[in-house]
């Protein structure tokens, strides 16, 4: 296990073991010497390299990420679907691959570069609302291992494309149990008002009245209710409903073959406690126990999440009469939107830090938008033109929902492995981005 656990009173009601940032085991990015390091790797030297903004990333930390949950699942048949919406840069998904993972893609783009990254067709799960007719063509052509439906009527297409192919597709649908999952509002899915799934009470009728419709073979059901989920009881009620389900569909015979839970384990971005990899566990387990079936799971964040940093360079500094103070960076919402579209907090830590005492910063990015603010009245020590900071936490959601917006190029990514470090995406440049235009 990565992480250190202490028994805390309060969490999800009762003695729990908890997680913060700061209780984590290992920690990638932390001082070497004088200065901030990634597994021991002087970021400064990387990013006199490189430039910035540039991604770090410690492979340790993912390979110590992953272990955690599947040590956490060492006691039920289990499969890990690594869903690469997190993030799918080529070396993170052959790392994932190498440590034994499958798994879950959101598009047809996702599946080809799972495809790319070695993992064989029948080890990808294929979710997400909106699937085109060419990617569920593609999808049913390669062979992979599960379709998740999000309708009856993707169901139907999906049984359709697979008569026109003369194969069978094999399919689960995805429920939508109306549970809150007491995330964020933008990242939770499984209530009502989402648009994801279809509702439980009807999900039985799909699967019998499509028993024997040709095309459809129904392996399994899911059920995926948001993501960073910092709270147990939701993730058990899911596993509940999921489970009571699938116990139905075996009343009425179909031989299912696994069920599959989504993803959603949080992660700690500031000190507030969340649950263990074993934790979760603890609480799905006896649920999946009444149906004894394989599980699926499709964590993202709390795979890659702790393992990347956004390191950034201040490029001016400003204090207003009110006594206001702005850290202005080379890295914006075009590179971590995730403050400015769910006001998320990530820690924040200067590359060399100076002596002085620590002040209120707003730290914000170059773009246009007043939204584009990685955190306000941030507790910081001096910080000058052409320092270094890192914006730490930023491994799940953080490159893969980058942006060229006012024409900024694509950030550089940077692996560190056994105290070496590989460019893994070159930073964009202009002519990339004008290759496509005419
Ligand atoms: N499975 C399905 C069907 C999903 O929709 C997702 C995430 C996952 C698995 C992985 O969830 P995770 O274990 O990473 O929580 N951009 C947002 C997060 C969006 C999550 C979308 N779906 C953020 O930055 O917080």
């Amino acid at each position: 296990m990565c992480l250190r656990t202490g028994d805390v009173r309060g969490v999800d009601g009762g003695n729990k073991r908890m997680i913060t940032c700061d209780s984590l085991v290992y920690q990638p990015f932390q001082p070497s010497g004088e200065a901030l390091a990634c597994d021991g790797v002087s970021i400064q030297s990387i990013v006199e390299h490189v430039g910035t903004p540039t991604y770090i990333y410690s492979a340790r930390m993912v390979r110590e990420s992953y272990r955690a949950i599947d040590e956490a699942f060492a006691s039920y048949p289990h499969a890990i679907h690594y869903a690469l919406k997190a993030n799918s840069t080529m070396a993170i998904t052959r790392l994932l691959r190498s440590l034994g993972s499958r798994a879950d893609a959101n598009s047809g783009g996702e599946i080809k570069i799972a495809e790319r990254a070695g993992f064989a067709p029948g080890d990808i799960v294929f979710t997400g609302v909106g699937k085109t007719r060419e990617e569920l063509d593609y999808a049913i052509a390669r062979g992979v291992g599960t379709i998740n439906a999000e309708s009856a009527g993707e169901l139907d297409r999906i049984a359709a494309i697979a008569r026109a192919q003369g194969r069978v597709a094999r399919v689960a649908l995805r429920v939508n149990p109306d549970i809150d999952a007491k995330s964020h509002p933008n990242i939770s899915t499984g209530l009502k008002t989402n648009k994801f799934g279809v509702p439980l009470q009807e999900a039985r009728g799909i699967y019998r009245a499509r028993r024997e419709t040709a095309g459809l073979q129904f392996t399994g059901v899911h059920i995926h209710i948001g993501s960073q989920i910092t709270t147990l009881d939701p993730l058990r009620r899911a596993a509940e409903t999921l489970v009571s389900l699938a116990l139905e569909l075996r009343e009425d015979n179909f031989a299912l073959e696994h069920v599959d839970l989504g993803g959603g384990l949080g992660i700690a971005y500031e000190g507030r406690p969340i649950i263990d990899p074993a934790d979760y566990a603890g609480a799905v387990v006896p649920q999946l126990q009444r149906i004894g079936l394989p599980v699926v799971l499709e964590p993202g964040r709390a795979v890659v999440g702790h393992a990347g940093a956004l390191v950034a360079r201040v490029v001016d500094t400003k204090c207003f009469p009110d006594g206001r103070k702005f850290a202005v960076l080379d890295a914006g919402m075009g590179e971590l939107i995730r403050p400015a579209l769910y006001g998320s907090f990530h820690r924040i830590v200067p590359v060399n830090t100076r002596d002085g005492d620590e002040t209120a910063w707003d730290v914000v990015g170059p773009i246009c938008e007043s939204s584009d603010v990685f955190a306000r009245d941030r507790q910081l020590p001096p910080l000058e033109v052409d320092d270094l900071v890192a914006i730490l936490d930023a491994g799940a959601y953080g490159s893969v929902m980058g942006s060229n917006y006012n024409r900024h190029m694509l950030a550089a990514e940077v692996l560190v492995d056994e105290g070496k470090w590989t460019t893994i995406r070159r930073r964009q440049t202009l002519e990339d981005v004008l290759a496509l235009e005419s």
